[in-house]
C-alpha cells in the first residue's frame, strides 16, 4: 500500500496542480493532497477554502483525499504513516529549491523519500503567483485554473466579470 502526499501552498490551485494531482495518483495507492497552513505567509485564499476547492477539484479522484496541515510537513506525515512526498518540476529554476527540501526532508527523517514529476509542457510555465497577478489587474485566467474558481479568485481583487 503505497501513500503519497502531494503538498503545497495550493493558493489558488491551478491547472498545473490539477494535472500533478491526477498524474501522481494513477502511481500511488492513496493520495494525500497536503495544504500547507502557513500563518506566517500572506494568503489570497483561506487554508479552509483552499482544501474545499481541492475536495471539489478531486471528487472524482476515488484514491484522493484533501488535508491541510500546519508546521513540519515531516511531522505530518509521521503522525498520518506517509514516507512519499510528489512534487512537480517545471524548470531548472524549481531544481535548487526542490533538491534542498527534498534533502532536508530525507536528513529530518531517513525514511521519507522524494519523487519528482516533470510538469505537463502545457503548464510549465503556470503557478500560483502567476494566477493572483494576472487576476488582480482583471486578466483572463481561463486557460490557468479550473472554471468553477474563476470568479471566486476575482472576488478576492473586488473584480466583478
Ligand atoms: O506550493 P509551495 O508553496 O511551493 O509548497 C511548499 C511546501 C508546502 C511543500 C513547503 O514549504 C513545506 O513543506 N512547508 C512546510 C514546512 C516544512 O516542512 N518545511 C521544511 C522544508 S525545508
Amino acid at each position: 500500500m503505497k501513500k503519497a502526499i502531494y503538498p503545497g501552498s495550493f493558493d489558488p490551485v491551478t491547472f498545473g496542480h490539477q494535472d500533478m494531482i491526477i498524474r501522481s495518483s494513477a502511481i500511488v495507492d492513496e493520495l494525500v493532497v497536503g495544504v500547507l497552513n502557513n500563518r506566517a505567509k500572506n494568503s489570497l485564499f483561506s487554508v479552509e477554502e483552499r482544501v474545499s476547492m481541492l475536495k471539489e477539484m478531486t471528487a472524482s479522484l476515488p484514491n484522493v483525499t484533501v488535508d491541510s496541515f500546519d508546521g513540519l510537513l515531516v511531522d505530518y506525515m509521521k503522525e498520518h504513516g506517509v514516507t512519499l512526498i510528489v512534487r512537480g518540476l517545471r524548470a531548472v529554476t524549481d531544481f535548487e529549491y526542490e533538491l534542498q527540501i527534498a534533502q532536508t526532508n530525507h536528513v529530518e527523517n531517513p525514511d521519507v523519500e522524494t519523487i519528482f514529476l516533470t510538469t505537463n509542457l502545457q503548464y510549465s510555465y503556470l503557478s500560483s503567483s502567476i494566477v493572483r497577478e494576472f487576476a488582480a489587474y482583471g486578466g483572463d485566467i481561463s486557460k490557468f485554473v479550473p472554471a468553477q474558481f474563476i470568479d471566486r479568485i476575482y472576488e478576492k481583487y473586488n473584480i466583478k466579470k
